[in-house]
Parts: C-alpha cells; sequence; structure tokens
C-alpha cells in the first residue's frame, strides 16, 4: 500500500511560524510534525509515500532526503502553482500503482491505519473518509452517511443548529486508483468541495468509518497548543510520559520551579528562581532566566528567555530573544528569530515576526 501525504499548504493560519517553517515541519514535542506522521505510516506498514509539494518544500527535502533513514522511499512532487488537495493527488497518478492512503499532512490522530484497511475490504467501494465526531461540526465538513456507512452528502461548515450530523471529515481516506479518473488535471481543484460530490453523484460507492480516536488539526496556533497540552496530559497516546518533568533536558530543570507537566528537550538551561509550567514544551537549547515565568506554551529550539520575562499561552519559534521584564500574553505566536525588546509587552493575540517567507 502506498501514501500521499498532503504537504504543499501555505499555512496561513498559523503565520508568523509559517514563515519560517511550512506547516509539515512545525515540531511537535520537538520533532517535526510530518516525521511523526510518517513513523505511523511505518508502523502500520506502509514503506511507499509521496509527497505532493510546493510551500517551501526544501526545507522537507532536506529532512528526509529519499526516506531511506527511515526505512522507506519517499517521492516528492513539487507543484509550480497551488493544485489544491485533489489537484494534487492528480498531479502524482503516475507514480500510484493501486489503493493509497491520504492524510492531511495537518492531522494528529490515533487512528489505526491498518484498520482502515480491514473496513475498507469490508465495505468495498471507490473509498473510505475516517470521520469522527465534535460538539461543534460548524467549523469542519460534515459528512452524511446511512446505516451501511455509505456516504450521501458533504455539508460544509454548516450553522450548529442546522448541522445534518456531528461526523465531520477527519481528513484521512482509502481510495482505489479509480478515483483519479474523477480528477480534472492540469488545474486547482478541491477533494472536499468538487471531489467528493462528484464521486457522490456518480453512483460510486464512498464509504465513511467512524472512530472515537484523537484527533485534532493543528491548522491554527490554539489547536497546536491544546494539541501539546493533549500529548503531556497523555489524552493522545505518542509518548511513552513518565511522571515528573520528561525530555532529554528535564535533568537540566532542577533550579525551577515546577508546575507539571513541564517537557524539556536536551540543552535547556534554566536559571534559578524560574518558574515553569503547567503545559509547557522546551525546544533544544532553550535558555530561561532567573525569575522569568513560562506557562502553557511552546518554545522551539534556542528561545533565550530573560531574567524576569512572562510568557503565557504563547507559541514562540526558534531563535527568539524575549528581553528581561517583558510580558507576552496569552495567544502570541512569536516568528523565527525575533527579539522582543526588554519591558515589551505583547497584548493577547500578537503575532510578531517576518512577514514574508524567510529563506533559511
Ligand atoms: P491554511 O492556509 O492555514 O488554511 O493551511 P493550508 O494551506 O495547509 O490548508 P489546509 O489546512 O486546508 O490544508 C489541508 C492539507 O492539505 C494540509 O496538509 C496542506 O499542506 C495540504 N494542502 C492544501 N492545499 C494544497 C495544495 O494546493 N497542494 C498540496 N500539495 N497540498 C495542499
Amino acid at each position: 500500500m502506498q501514501a500521499i501525504v498532503l504537504v504543499g499548504g501555505e499555512g496561513t493560519r498559523l503565520r508568523p511560524l509559517t514563515y519560517g517553517t511550512p506547516k509539515p515541519m512545525v515540531p511537535i514535542m520537538g520533532v517535526p510534525f510530518l516525521a511523526r506522521t510518517l513513523e505511523r505510516l511505518h508502523h502500520a506498514g506502509i514503506r511507499d509515500v509521496i509527497l505532493p509539494a510546493g510551500y517551501m518544500p526544501q526545507a522537507i527535502v532536506d529532512y528526509f532526503g529519499d526516506g531511506s533513514q527511515l526505512g522507506m522511499k519517499i517521492t516528492y512532487v513539487i507543484e509550480e502553482t497551488p493544485l489544491g488537495t485533489a489537484g494534487a493527488l492528480k498531479n502524482v497518478e503516475e507514480h500510484i500503482h493501486g489503493p493509497f492512503f491520504v492524510l492531511n499532512g495537518d492531522v494528529l490522530t490515533s487512528l489505526d491505519l491498518r484498520a482502515m484497511v480491514a473496513e475498507h475490504e469490508r465495505l468495498g467501494g471507490i473509498g473510505l473518509l475516517h470521520l469522527i465526531r465534535v460538539e461543534d461540526p460548524s467549523a469542519f465538513g460534515c459528512v452524511v452517511h446511512d446505516e451501511q456507512m455509505r456516504i450521501s452528502a458533504f455539508v460544509e461548515k454548516p450553522p450548529r443548529e442546522t448541522a445534518p450530523t456531528n461526523e465531520i471529515n477527519a481528513g484521512t481516506y482509502l481510495f482505489e486508483r479509480e478515483i483519479l479518473d474523477m480528477i480534472p488535471a492540469g488545474r486547482n481543484v478541491s477533494i472536499e468541495r468538487e471531489t467528493f460530490p462528484a464521486v457522490i453523484a456518480a453512483g460510486k460507492g464512498l464509504y465513511s468509518y467512524t472512530t472515537d480516536d484523537y484527533w485534532m488539526d493543528l491548522g491554527k496556533p490554539e489547536q497546536y497548543l491544546a494539541a501539546h497540552n493533549d500529548i503531556l496530559a497523555g489524552r493522545m497516546p505518542m509518548l511513552a510520559l513518565e511522571p515528573g518533568a520528561t525530555g532529554d533536558g528535564a535533568a537540566g530543570l532542577g533550579a525551577a520551579t515546577l508546575h507539571l507537566p513541564v517537557h524539556a528537550d536536551a540543552n535547556v538551561k534554566v536559571a534559578a528562581g524560574a518558574e515553569l509550567g503547567p503545559n509547557v514544551v522546551l525546544g533544544d537549547g532553550c535558555s530561561i532566566g532567573a525569575r522569568a515565568i513560562v506557562r502553557n506554551s511552546v518554545l522551539w529550539d534556542g528561545v533565550v528567555v530573560e531574567d524576569g520575562a512572562i510568557i503565557e499561552g504563547a507559541i514562540v519559534a526558534s531563535g527568539c530573544r524575549i528581553g528581561s521584564e517583558a510580558r507576552v500574553l496569552e495567544g502570541s505566536v512569536i516568528g523565527h528569530d525575533t527579539t522582543i525588546e526588554r519591558g515589551r509587552v505583547l497584548e493577547r493575540g500578537s503575532r510578531v515576526g517576518a512577514t514574508a517567507p524567510i529563506s533559511r
């Protein structure tokens, strides 16, 4: 079985983070998210992966190469202009030899891919879509199906009161190769808006697979932080979390007051009197000054937090410096290599840093 992981989006909602790092390479607990996705595919026995990319593809190619280090074969297909979620599949048609998985590159889930293959074999049809139930489906694509799991309609972002179902498209699909015949070539095509409705109109069997797995779309900063909180709390079974602070740098946290959970990667330095947690992730080489406070935040690699600075509910990209006594308030997102001057206050929801893609 092959898998296509869609990694060509610009990730506009995660800006300015995605001006320095394409969304699939954004770290989850210190490791690029795509590495975790590939690991999951490997675990399911899938070794042949196609990556349709387009936005900052070099960062992806540089990290994974031909995939041999992971025991996989990775084929990159770079789009000159974005082809959309179905156009990207059509564009890699020549590399696809049979049934294949399609994964949105920004979905964190505990879905068992082998179980999904078994369900597709049981139900037949041209494809199987993973669905999950959410409390409020108004921000998602709702999927309506009958008792035999056959899908009859897609309703994009319905008002909560009129939503026909709370089952939503969770961004993992298993298709027969035949679906590629239904996607027009050479232009931008959306799988949700064009291809799925066309498949249903043509009377092809498109089936649903609803599970209670952990699921989070990492497209927005608040979801990115929520995913970390869920991993730290053990709600997303990703790491074998031990009691106490976790990570290769946990031993370096001794001088701080800790409110668990706190996770630190290697080479982290923390001064006496700093206060960390709850729900804090420190990337490789972060340095936290005396009296500094970091809560509910994810700091990427090499972030320097000077004495007395406070960071709450924020994402801070690699190489940033937060000046002494500065305050970074809830919902702030700071792009790569940005300096926040001494004493400055970043109001809630601030976005600071690069305003265009930076080459690294
Ligand atoms: P936003 O700009 O914040 O909406 O993010 P995005 O560009 O990633 O879009 P979205 O979250 O809707 O994309 C879902 C998945 O499809 C992500 O994994 C994207 O990388 C991928 N994707 C979106 N558009 C394209 C495209 O035109 N080509 C390719 N190859 N992948 C795409």
